[in-house]
């Protein structure tokens, strides 16, 4: 009983942070002005703590395989390096959230059909920095915001089996919390999601399995939002 009294609480927090989020501008105008003409956004997030890097270009790689599929289809890389995203405080989710309260009013935007999340392999599961944005996203499970958007996840180790799969399950698992409809990476190699690896050299170019999968996880959370 009192387990339940604190969640409900701990929910009605955090709906008062989405209301506070609708007043946080810069990044909802930036993804207004993107989409005129299009109707759909696809919404890659980068949770990796270093900017531009393998996971950038992996989630890239999935974003321009999604737009090519259908000309209605925009969308717009987010990177959460370099953003200041507090551990989850539960005893005060609205102080904790940091720079998250700038991303609730561009997540919960109805033109975000999907949501396409890159985090690399840390120690066979997803960085911290992923760990603090789905926790934070516990403000859009009161009215469960993200409901209905098709999620695809994907995963950069330094090596080809670090982990990615298990990293890939455990972002699956949160989102799935959130009501998304989660996608892997469609035929041909059809499985949990994209699979990248990083050779030491901060190059993914000649990894041409992985670069497949990318592209096919974009083309299927794509495809998933037009049916
Ligand atoms: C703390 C830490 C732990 C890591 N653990 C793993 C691991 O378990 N498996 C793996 O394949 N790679 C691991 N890596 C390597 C990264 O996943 C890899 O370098 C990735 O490409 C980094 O993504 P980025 O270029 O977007 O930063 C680890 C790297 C760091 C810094």
């Amino acid at each position: 009983m009192d387990q339940q009294f604190t969640r409900r609480k701990l929910m009605r927090t955090a709906g008062a942070a989405i209301a506070a989020g609708t007043a946080i501008g810069s990044l909802t105008e930036a993804a207004s002005a993107q989409t005129v003409g299009k109707t759909l956004l696809i919404v890659g997030i980068n949770c990796s703590p270093r900017k531009g890097k393998t996971t950038a270009a992996a989630l890239q790689t999935a974003l321009n395989a999604a737009a090519k599929v259908d000309q209605q289809i925009d969308t717009r890389l987010i990177e959460l390096a370099g953003m200041n995203i507090g551990v989850f405080d539960p005893a005060n989710p609205a102080a904790s959230q940091g720079n998250f309260k700038d991303l609730i009013p561009v997540l919960s935007d109805a033109k975000v059909a999907g949501i396409i999340l890159g985090t690399p392999v840390y120690f066979s599961n997803m960085s911290s920095q992923c760990k603090a944005f789905l926790d934070h996203c516990i403000v859009f499970r009161r009215n469960f915001a993200l409901s209905g958007k098709v999620g695809g996840i994907l995963a950069v180790g330094g090596v080809r089996n670090g982990g990615q799969e298990l990293t890939i399950q455990s972002v699956q698992a949160a989102l799935l919390c959130q009501e998304m409809i989660i996608v892997g990476d469609g035929k041909p190699t059809g499985h949990t999601g994209a699979t990248l690896w990083n050779p030491g050299n901060d190059d993914i170019t000649g990894d041409e399995f992985g670069l497949d999968t990318a592209r096919n996880l974009g083309r299927r959370v794509a495809e998933v939002i037009l049916k």
